[in-house]
Protein backbone atom coordinates (compact mmCIF):
# COMPACT_ATOMS: atom_id res chain seq x y z
CA UNK A 1 0.00 0.00 0.00
CA UNK A 2 1.18 3.25 -0.81
CA UNK A 3 0.22 6.53 1.61
CA UNK A 4 1.06 9.93 0.56
CA UNK A 5 2.93 12.15 2.69
CA UNK A 6 2.47 16.52 2.94
CA UNK A 7 4.14 18.44 4.95
CA UNK A 8 2.28 21.37 6.60
CA UNK A 9 4.54 24.62 5.86
CA UNK A 10 4.15 28.07 6.41
CA UNK A 11 5.64 28.86 3.42
CA UNK A 12 2.88 27.20 0.89
CA UNK A 13 -0.07 27.14 3.06
CA UNK A 14 -0.48 31.14 4.35
CA UNK A 15 -1.75 30.71 8.27
CA UNK A 16 -5.64 30.88 8.18
CA UNK A 17 -5.80 27.23 6.73
CA UNK A 18 -3.74 25.83 9.10
CA UNK A 19 -4.92 24.07 12.39
CA UNK A 20 -4.17 25.36 15.66
CA UNK A 21 -1.28 22.23 15.62
CA UNK A 22 0.16 23.85 12.52
CA UNK A 23 -1.00 20.85 10.45
CA UNK A 24 -2.84 21.59 7.18
CA UNK A 25 -6.60 21.31 7.09
CA UNK A 26 -7.84 18.00 5.50
CA UNK A 27 -10.02 20.36 2.66
CA UNK A 28 -5.96 21.20 1.12
CA UNK A 29 -5.02 18.18 1.29
CA UNK A 30 -6.54 16.95 -2.17
CA UNK A 31 -5.46 17.15 -4.70
CA UNK A 32 -2.25 18.59 -3.10
CA UNK A 33 -1.02 22.42 -3.66
CA UNK A 34 1.52 22.76 -6.92
CA UNK A 35 3.99 23.94 -4.41
CA UNK A 36 3.16 21.36 -1.51
CA UNK A 37 6.08 18.89 -0.71
CA UNK A 38 4.67 15.24 -0.90
CA UNK A 39 6.11 12.45 -2.13
CA UNK A 40 4.82 8.60 -1.61
CA UNK A 41 6.66 5.74 -0.38
CA UNK A 42 5.39 2.21 1.23
CA UNK A 43 3.59 2.72 4.38
CA UNK A 44 6.62 3.04 6.96
CA UNK A 45 4.40 3.87 9.70
CA UNK A 46 3.32 0.29 9.92
CA UNK A 47 6.80 -1.38 9.09
CA UNK A 48 8.35 -2.69 12.24
CA UNK A 49 11.72 -3.94 9.95
CA UNK A 50 12.70 -2.11 6.48
CA UNK A 51 14.85 -3.64 3.72
CA UNK A 52 17.79 -1.92 2.98
CA UNK A 53 20.58 -2.91 0.69
CA UNK A 54 24.27 -2.67 3.03
CA UNK A 55 24.16 -5.99 5.13
CA UNK A 56 25.68 -4.35 7.79
CA UNK A 57 21.81 -2.37 8.25
CA UNK A 58 20.24 -5.86 6.99
CA UNK A 59 21.72 -7.84 9.98
CA UNK A 60 20.11 -5.39 12.58
CA UNK A 61 16.16 -4.28 11.54
CA UNK A 62 15.05 -1.12 12.29
CA UNK A 63 12.43 0.40 14.36
CA UNK A 64 10.19 3.39 12.86
CA UNK A 65 10.30 5.54 15.72
CA UNK A 66 7.11 7.80 14.40
CA UNK A 67 5.80 11.34 16.17
CA UNK A 68 4.10 13.90 15.61
CA UNK A 69 2.18 12.15 12.28
CA UNK A 70 -1.47 12.06 11.72
CA UNK A 71 -3.23 10.14 8.77
CA UNK A 72 -6.51 12.33 7.69
CA UNK A 73 -8.00 10.65 4.69
CA UNK A 74 -5.21 8.32 4.06
CA UNK A 75 -2.59 11.12 3.86
CA UNK A 76 0.31 11.13 6.16
CA UNK A 77 0.18 14.55 7.85
CA UNK A 78 3.50 15.90 9.39
CA UNK A 79 3.08 18.75 11.75
CA UNK A 80 6.07 21.74 11.47
CA UNK A 81 8.55 21.20 14.30
CA UNK A 82 9.45 24.00 16.58
CA UNK A 83 13.25 24.27 17.10
CA UNK A 84 15.68 25.52 19.80
CA UNK A 85 18.83 26.32 19.25
CA UNK A 86 21.55 27.11 21.99
CA UNK A 87 24.63 29.00 20.76
CA UNK A 88 27.50 30.67 22.85
CA UNK A 89 29.13 32.63 20.12
CA UNK A 90 28.80 33.80 16.02
CA UNK A 91 26.05 31.31 15.56
CA UNK A 92 26.55 30.61 11.52
CA UNK A 93 25.26 27.40 11.91
CA UNK A 94 22.22 28.93 13.70
CA UNK A 95 21.52 31.29 10.81
CA UNK A 96 21.99 28.73 8.14
CA UNK A 97 18.89 26.61 10.21
CA UNK A 98 16.96 29.77 10.50
CA UNK A 99 17.70 30.78 6.58
CA UNK A 100 16.65 27.06 5.74
CA UNK A 101 13.31 27.08 8.02
CA UNK A 102 12.62 30.83 6.32
CA UNK A 103 13.22 29.53 2.40
CA UNK A 104 11.42 25.97 3.30
CA UNK A 105 13.92 23.49 2.86
CA UNK A 106 13.28 22.87 6.64
CA UNK A 107 9.86 21.94 8.28
CA UNK A 108 10.31 23.96 11.36
CA UNK A 109 10.75 26.96 12.66
CA UNK A 110 13.25 28.33 15.36
CA UNK A 111 11.22 29.44 18.08
CA UNK A 112 14.10 30.11 21.05
CA UNK A 113 18.02 31.14 20.98
CA UNK A 114 19.91 29.58 24.01
CA UNK A 115 22.85 31.48 24.85
CA UNK A 116 25.24 31.42 28.07
CA UNK A 117 26.49 35.04 26.64
CA UNK A 118 23.54 37.22 25.48
CA UNK A 119 25.66 39.56 23.65
CA UNK A 120 26.74 37.23 21.14
CA UNK A 121 26.52 37.40 17.62
CA UNK A 122 24.15 33.94 17.32
CA UNK A 123 21.84 36.00 20.12
CA UNK A 124 22.07 39.66 18.24
CA UNK A 125 20.78 37.37 15.15
CA UNK A 126 17.90 36.11 17.25
CA UNK A 127 17.16 39.73 18.49
CA UNK A 128 17.42 41.14 15.13
CA UNK A 129 14.66 38.08 13.09
CA UNK A 130 11.92 38.05 16.41
CA UNK A 131 13.62 34.80 17.93
CA UNK A 132 12.83 34.97 21.99
CA UNK A 133 16.60 35.08 23.49
CA UNK A 134 17.19 33.06 26.84
CA UNK A 135 19.89 33.04 29.56
CA UNK A 136 21.06 29.67 30.42
CA UNK A 137 23.27 28.78 32.93
CA UNK A 138 22.48 31.71 35.69
CA UNK A 139 25.50 33.97 34.96
CA UNK A 140 27.96 34.29 37.88
CA UNK A 141 28.23 37.95 37.40
CA UNK A 142 24.50 38.62 36.96
CA UNK A 143 22.59 35.47 37.89
CA UNK A 144 19.22 36.96 37.84
CA UNK A 145 19.40 36.81 33.88
CA UNK A 146 19.86 33.46 33.66
CA UNK A 147 17.05 29.97 34.10
CA UNK A 148 18.02 27.54 35.96
CA UNK A 149 18.12 24.04 34.79
CA UNK A 150 14.37 23.18 35.47
CA UNK A 151 13.22 26.64 34.78
CA UNK A 152 14.98 26.04 31.03
CA UNK A 153 13.18 22.94 30.95
CA UNK A 154 9.78 23.99 31.72
CA UNK A 155 10.25 27.15 29.03
CA UNK A 156 11.45 24.65 26.26
CA UNK A 157 8.02 22.64 27.09
CA UNK A 158 5.51 25.72 27.55
CA UNK A 159 7.14 26.93 24.05
CA UNK A 160 6.47 22.97 22.50
CA UNK A 161 9.70 22.74 21.43
CA UNK A 162 10.29 19.55 19.84
CA UNK A 163 14.16 19.43 19.11
CA UNK A 164 17.01 20.90 20.78
CA UNK A 165 20.10 21.81 18.55
CA UNK A 166 23.40 22.91 20.08
CA UNK A 167 25.53 24.97 17.57
CA UNK A 168 28.63 26.22 18.85
CA UNK A 169 27.05 25.87 22.60
CA UNK A 170 29.92 25.20 25.12
CA UNK A 171 28.27 24.37 28.50
CA UNK A 172 27.48 21.05 29.38
CA UNK A 173 24.10 20.33 29.04
CA UNK A 174 21.98 19.46 32.20
CA UNK A 175 21.40 16.21 32.69
CA UNK A 176 17.40 17.39 33.53
CA UNK A 177 16.96 18.75 30.18
CA UNK A 178 18.82 15.36 28.28
CA UNK A 179 16.26 13.80 30.15
CA UNK A 180 13.37 15.44 29.29
CA UNK A 181 14.61 15.60 25.35
CA UNK A 182 15.31 11.94 25.15
CA UNK A 183 17.08 11.70 21.38
CA UNK A 184 15.39 14.88 20.72
CA UNK A 185 18.79 16.62 21.24
CA UNK A 186 21.50 16.80 18.27
CA UNK A 187 25.00 18.75 18.78
CA UNK A 188 27.65 19.43 15.81
CA UNK A 189 31.09 18.76 16.58
CA UNK A 190 33.54 20.25 14.14
CA UNK A 191 35.67 16.92 13.67
CA UNK A 192 34.75 12.97 12.94
CA UNK A 193 33.83 11.14 16.29
CA UNK A 194 34.56 9.44 18.14
CA UNK A 195 38.38 10.77 17.69
CA UNK A 196 38.92 14.56 18.83
CA UNK A 197 36.41 15.47 21.03
CA UNK A 198 35.33 15.79 24.74
CA UNK A 199 35.70 17.65 27.65
CA UNK A 200 38.16 20.57 26.54
CA UNK A 201 37.91 19.66 22.51
CA UNK A 202 36.04 22.93 21.18
CA UNK A 203 37.04 25.76 19.06
CA UNK A 204 40.73 25.93 17.45
CA UNK A 205 42.03 23.08 19.75
CA UNK A 206 40.14 20.30 17.55
CA UNK A 207 41.61 21.80 14.15
CA UNK A 208 44.90 21.95 16.10
CA UNK A 209 44.73 18.26 17.35
CA UNK A 210 43.40 17.00 14.04
CA UNK A 211 46.77 18.81 12.66
CA UNK A 212 49.08 17.52 15.14
CA UNK A 213 47.75 13.56 14.68
CA UNK A 214 48.78 13.73 11.19
CA UNK A 215 45.06 12.67 10.13
CA UNK A 216 44.18 12.72 6.54
CA UNK A 217 40.77 13.37 7.00
CA UNK A 218 38.07 15.46 9.51
CA UNK A 219 34.63 17.47 9.39
CA UNK A 220 31.42 17.48 11.35
CA UNK A 221 29.91 15.29 13.28
CA UNK A 222 26.56 15.52 14.20
CA UNK A 223 25.39 13.49 17.30
CA UNK A 224 22.89 12.99 19.52
CA UNK A 225 23.14 14.57 23.24
CA UNK A 226 23.70 12.22 26.47
CA UNK A 227 25.06 13.86 29.67
CA UNK A 228 28.80 13.72 28.54
CA UNK A 229 30.41 15.82 25.86
CA UNK A 230 30.82 14.48 22.31
CA UNK A 231 29.51 11.34 23.41
CA UNK A 232 26.19 10.23 22.33
CA UNK A 233 24.89 8.23 18.97
CA UNK A 234 26.58 9.72 15.67
CA UNK A 235 23.82 10.66 13.25
CA UNK A 236 25.62 11.88 10.38
CA UNK A 237 28.99 12.90 9.32
CA UNK A 238 30.68 14.42 6.38
CA UNK A 239 34.57 14.25 5.36
CA UNK A 240 36.99 17.08 4.35
CA UNK A 241 40.32 16.46 3.18
CA UNK A 242 43.33 17.70 5.71
CA UNK A 243 45.68 19.39 3.22
CA UNK A 244 49.55 18.77 3.88
CA UNK A 245 50.61 22.66 4.75
CA UNK A 246 46.76 23.68 6.62
CA UNK A 247 46.78 25.81 9.61
CA UNK A 248 43.98 25.18 12.24
CA UNK A 249 42.18 28.02 10.74
CA UNK A 250 42.48 26.96 7.33
CA UNK A 251 40.81 23.74 7.78
CA UNK A 252 38.17 25.31 10.75
CA UNK A 253 36.52 27.35 7.41
CA UNK A 254 36.33 24.37 4.98
CA UNK A 255 34.95 21.85 7.63
CA UNK A 256 32.71 24.88 8.71
CA UNK A 257 31.33 25.39 5.31
CA UNK A 258 30.63 21.64 5.51
CA UNK A 259 28.88 22.03 8.70
CA UNK A 260 26.78 24.68 7.47
CA UNK A 261 25.69 22.22 4.66
CA UNK A 262 25.09 18.89 6.66
CA UNK A 263 23.49 20.59 9.66
CA UNK A 264 20.45 22.08 7.37
CA UNK A 265 20.18 18.61 5.69
CA UNK A 266 19.89 16.66 9.14
CA UNK A 267 17.40 19.33 10.52
CA UNK A 268 15.36 18.93 7.45
CA UNK A 269 15.60 14.90 8.04
CA UNK A 270 14.95 15.40 12.41
CA UNK A 271 11.50 17.85 10.74
CA UNK A 272 10.20 15.49 8.28
CA UNK A 273 10.39 12.26 10.57
CA UNK A 274 13.41 10.22 8.66
CA UNK A 275 15.62 9.28 11.59
CA UNK A 276 15.21 5.97 11.79
CA UNK A 277 16.53 4.12 14.87
CA UNK A 278 18.46 0.53 14.15
CA UNK A 279 18.02 -2.13 16.80
CA UNK A 280 21.47 -1.81 18.17
CA UNK A 281 21.04 1.96 19.25
CA UNK A 282 22.08 3.70 15.89
CA UNK A 283 20.19 5.76 14.23
CA UNK A 284 20.03 6.46 10.71
CA UNK A 285 18.78 8.90 7.99
CA UNK A 286 16.35 7.57 5.29
CA UNK A 287 16.75 8.86 2.13
CA UNK A 288 13.95 11.96 1.01
CA UNK A 289 13.67 10.38 -2.40
CA UNK A 290 13.76 6.62 -1.48
CA UNK A 291 12.55 5.41 1.33
CA UNK A 292 14.34 2.09 1.10
CA UNK A 293 17.93 3.73 1.36
CA UNK A 294 19.57 4.93 4.41
CA UNK A 295 22.72 6.38 5.33
C1 LIG B 1 31.25 25.02 15.03
O1 LIG B 1 32.50 24.75 14.52
C2 LIG B 1 30.65 23.79 15.69
O2 LIG B 1 31.08 22.61 15.12
C3 LIG B 1 31.16 23.90 17.09
O3 LIG B 1 31.17 25.26 17.39
C4 LIG B 1 31.29 26.01 16.18
C5 LIG B 1 30.17 26.99 16.15
O4 LIG B 1 30.30 27.88 15.07
N1 LIG B 1 30.40 23.10 18.01
P1 LIG B 1 29.14 28.91 14.75
O5 LIG B 1 28.88 29.70 16.03
O6 LIG B 1 27.95 28.13 14.32
O7 LIG B 1 29.70 29.78 13.66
Amino acid sequence: MESRVLFSSQLYFPPPVQNRDNSIAPSLLAPPSRNALSFSFPTPLTRSAMRIGQPLVKAAPIVAEVDDVSRRDGVIIIKRKKLAVFVSGGGSNFKKIHEGCSVGSVHGDVVLLVTNNKDCGGAEYARSNGIPVLVFPKGRREPSDGLSSTELVDVLREYGVDFVLLAGYLKLIPVELVQAFPKRILNIHPALLPAFGGKGLYGERVHKAVLASGARYSGPTIHFVDEEYDSGRILAQSAVRVNANDTPEELAKRVLREEHKLYVEVVAAICEERIKWREDGVPLIQSKGNSDEYY
